[in-house]
């Protein structure tokens, strides 16, 4: 229990670091499958609280890519017609998958305030953070 909640911690830091440091990430979540659900659950975050903590596979950005095992970038939420609404002042999104001993596990999600901030390197750089969460989860599993 200590353990899980210390890898809890650790990534609420990442999330807050990750918000503070990029003006145009607004909100940073961490979400994992939800045990043997075919659903996503909140784990960490830093922004405003959201209600959708809970997210079943398929629904949404997040569930699609929960089962497409894709980044995938939303340079406009609004032309998204599968996209759960977290805050009216979101303009766009990235959500970029975690494999844990190549399983897709989880995903980071970014929301932004500002229309069609992310790039490549945005993908980039979250795979690589993606794969240095993974290493902390697997020593901590
Ligand atoms: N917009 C997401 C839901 C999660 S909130 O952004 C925090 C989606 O469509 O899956």
């Amino acid at each position: 229990e200590n353990e899980k909640l210390s890898v809890e911690h650790r990534l609420t830091q990442v999330c807050e670091l990750l918000q503070e440091s990029i003006s145009y990430y607004d909100w940073v979540g961490f979400y994992f499958k939800n045990g043997n659900k075919e659903e996503l659950k909140l784990h960490s975050f830093a922004g405003e609280p959201t209600d959708h903590t809970i997210i079943p596979f398929g629904k949404g950005i997040c569930g699609q890519v929960a089962v497409s095992n894709n980044n995938f970038v939303v340079p406009d939420v609004k032309a998204q017609n599968n996209y759960i609404a977290c805050s009216i002042n979101v303009k766009a999104e990235i959500v970029v998958p975690l494999f844990v001993n190549g399983e897709n596990l989880g995903q980071i999600d970014i929301d932004s305030h500002t229309e069609d901030p992310f790039s490549r390197e945005d993908e980039d750089f979250l795979e690589w953070m993606n794969e240095k969460v993974a290493e902390v989860l697997e020593v901590g599993s």
